[in-house]
């Protein structure tokens, strides 16, 4: 039987998902404004969970239904089976988006879809799960736009950006999804030089690493949809075991990071170590206008420091021609990708960008330049 899905994810990253999608096997894939629509046996939820390297989260819509009021929502809420797919013991959290709703109160909308959840649960035993809204087992997401409502409850869990490992951050780190979209809209490719200059927690390297190991995204870690009635437990561990058998074993690859930051290096080398990949990847302190190209070519990828340390906008300011002459100079041969909200970025660095995408960081509006490196000849 076919189940609808939705999977949101960083917004710009669409196309990219729908592609990932397509390839783990999805069907009726179609994208919309910050995720994917698709259909697909439930198992197939499993499958991407464990391998989506850019989908935020699995999402099973089980209502979709036209609502005037609160009432029509608690309707819609209350018809469901909910005692089908998981128990009372269960604790349940319910996250709200909206666009266009007409509703007072979204708060309010929100406590209607959990009452009637509750409510349903005790008509049919007696008792109610609880609300936990730090570590729910089970997370039901409502969608409302100005007549429609859509209820999904959530096969993930935690965020799929959470891969598993513990993390040390210091300063605006990436989420793990939205880098690992950035390699993939790099073209980088595992085997290919990849440099990250200001590589902070090392976000844009454990990716690569893991992309080059063919290491599944979400093998360290569990997922809401163990904690639902049918889970298949035997599909499960064989999926996982699949993914396992595929990877390949950990040795040095031509990954370099760099920061100028001492305390951002620990940071890299402790993700990287409890990720497992502290051999693979090549880490040095540096000032990024001090470095060298470490192969005849490759890609470089930087997160641009923005409002925080070096980050004040006249130090920027000063920072990017200078980065544009390191890049010019150093790096012939390479191409380099420059992910930025600083929009001003282009005009300071005074190369010729060959292209620029349109991405977002949350809510902030980013842009990912490309600027192909031909030695001797790329200053504006
Ligand atoms: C936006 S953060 C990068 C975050 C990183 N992508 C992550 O996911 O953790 C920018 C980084 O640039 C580093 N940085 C700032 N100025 C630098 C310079 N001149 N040379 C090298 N690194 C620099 C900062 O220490 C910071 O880690």
């Amino acid at each position: 039987m076919l189940e609808n899905f939705f999977t949101p994810c960083p917004r710009g990253l669409e196309t990219m998902l729908a592609n990932e999608l397509n390839t783990l096997g999805a069907q009726e894939v179609r994208t919309t404004d910050g995720g994917v629509h698709f259909t697909g046996p439930f198992l197939l939820s499993y499958r991407i969970n464990l391998h989506s390297r850019i989908a935020s989260r699995v999402l099973w819509r089980v209502a979709v239904a036209h609502y005037r009021n609160e009432q029509d929502i608690f309707d819609t809420a209350y018809a469901l089976p909910w005692n089908d797919w998981f128990g009372t013991t269960h604790t349940i959290r319910v996250n709200m988006t909206a666009i266009k709703c007409p509703l007072k109160s979204l708060d309010f909308a929100t406590l209607k879809i959990k009452d009637a959840v509750c409510d349903k649960f005790r008509a049919l035993t007696g008792e109610r799960p609880n609300v936990d809204t730090h570590t729910p087992d089970v997370r039901i997401h409502a969608f409302l736009e100005s007549s429609r409502m859509t209820l999904y409850v959530d096969t993930s869990g935690d965020a799929l950006f959470k891969r598993g490992v513990r993390q040390y951050t210091n300063v605006a780190p990436l989420r793990e999804n939205l880098a690992a979209g950035i390699l993939l809209l790099t073209g980088w490719q595992p085997g290919v030089p990849l440099l990250d200059p200001m590589c902070g927690s090392g976000t844009f390297l454990i990716e690569a690493a893991l992309m080059s190991l063919n290491i599944a995204p979400g093998i360290s870690r569990s997922f809401a949809f163990e904690k639902l009635k049918d889970f298949d437990a035997s599909a499960w561990s064989d999926m996982r075991r699949q993914a396992q058998a595929a990877q390949k074993p950990v040795g040095a690859l031509p990954i370099f990071g760099s920061d100028l930051y001492g305390d951002e290096l620990k940071a890299a080398h402790l993700n990287l170590e409890n990720a497992g990949l502290l051999e693979a990847v090549s880490l040095n302190q540096a000032n990024v206008l001090e470095i060298s190209a470490p192969a005849d070519y490759g890609v470089l990828v930087a997160n641009l420091p923005y409002g925080e340390r070096m980050g004040d906008l006249e130090e920027l300011q000063e920072l990017y021609p200078k980065l544009g002459d390191v890049l010019k100079k150093k790096f012939g041969g390479w191409n380099a990708y420059l992910f930025t909200s600083d929009l001003r970025m282009p005009k300071f660095i005074r190369l010729s960008v060959s292209r620029r995408t349109l991405l977002f960081n949350g809510a902030i509006e980013c842009r990912l330049f490309e600027y192909k490196m031909v030695a001797g000849s790329n200053r504006t």
